[in-house]
């Protein structure tokens, strides 16, 4: 289904952007009318222990987006790269003209359950903090200035986790590290969005509970999930929903990157069926 047109002549630049919610946002604003940049490692991460994107599922974004009729430029880059990130914005405002929205949206997740040794566990720390806090800051980072140039206002948004509002841990550098970086980019965004206000840059986080994505679908997850329910529930959900479908993250995107949330900057955003509500 079309949409409203409310985003045409704006272009979208989306990291994780080859499968998931990443994909999920390029569709859904592009039926809006944006252009859209999707930004994938499209490789795997060794310390994963699921399949992470592939070219041909950043290739897929690119064949959906355009089926819409919006132009798609896709980007091999690792957001822990500022200078590739740096040279990924040029690429966008000399190919698509502007860059108005900024989704910083690129996340692993480790689920190794069990013992790990103090390498393993530095390693899962690093890696998970270097894509979802250091990768964050390196997106926000590069997307300002065009954004400053154009003079014309834009929108960021950092996707964020329930584990960004309440405590999540099991003992392990990756899921430590998945948490403190899921708090640490409302930090960021709360910093951000007082330092870029007066330029009428937006900076806002999203907080999804459990979205249905490869990251989550996967036997690893299934294995994990089996073991650490306590884990991973925070508190008992409000509304009766079990899974979020990416959908759902990317209404909550559409609303706060629109001009209907102008006047919203510096909030963070939770979308999660009340979980994180007390
Ligand atoms: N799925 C969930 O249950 C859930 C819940 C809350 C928050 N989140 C967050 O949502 C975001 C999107 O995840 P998803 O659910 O779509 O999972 P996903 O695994 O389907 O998508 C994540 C994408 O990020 C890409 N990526 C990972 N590291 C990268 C890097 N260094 N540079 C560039 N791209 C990289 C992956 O290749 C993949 O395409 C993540 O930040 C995740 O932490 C997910």
């Amino acid at each position: 289904m079309q949409g409203s047109g409310r985003l045409q002549g704006k272009v979208a630049f989306i990291t994780g952007g080859a499968r998931g919610q990443g994909r999920s946002h390029a569709l859904t604003l592009a039926r809006e009318g944006a252009d859209i940049v999707a930004l994938d490692i499209a490789d795997q991460i060794d310390s994963v222990a699921y399949p992470m994107a592939t070219p041909e599922d950043l290739q897929e974004t690119v064949r959906l987006v355009e089926e819409l009729g919006s132009r798609c430029l896709p980007i091999v880059a690792d957001v822990r790269d500022i200078h590739a990130m740096d040279r990924a914005v040029k690429e966008t405002v000399s190919e698509l003209g502007r860059l108005d929205i900024a989704i910083a949206n690129a996340g692993i997740l480790h689920i190794s359950a069990g013992e790990e040794t103090l390498d393993e566990a530095a390693q899962r720390w690093g890696d998970a903090l270097g894509v979802m806090l250091t990768g964050v800051y390196n997106t926000v980072r590069v997307v300002q200035q065009p954004m400053i140039d154009q003079g014309d206002g834009g929108s960021i948004v950092i996707t964020s986790s329930t584990a960004g509002l309440s405590g999540m841990h099991d003992g392990s550098g990756g899921i430590g590290a998945y948490c403190a970086s899921k708090h640490g980019v409302v930090g960021l965004m709360k910093g951000y969005a007082k330092l870029l206000g007066r330029y009428s840059i937006r900076v806002n986080t999203v907080h999804p509970m459990g979205v249905a994505t490869p990251m989550v679908i996967n036997e690893e997850f299934q294995r994990y999930h089996a073991d650490h329910a306590d884990v991973l529930e925070i508190s008992p959900r409000l509304l009766p929903i079990t899974l979020l479908d990416p959908q759902d993250v990317s209404n909550a995107i559409l609303w706060l990157v629109s001009d209907e949330a102008r006047a919203v900057t510096g909030i963070a955003l939770p979308v999660d069926a009340g979980v994180t509500c007390g």
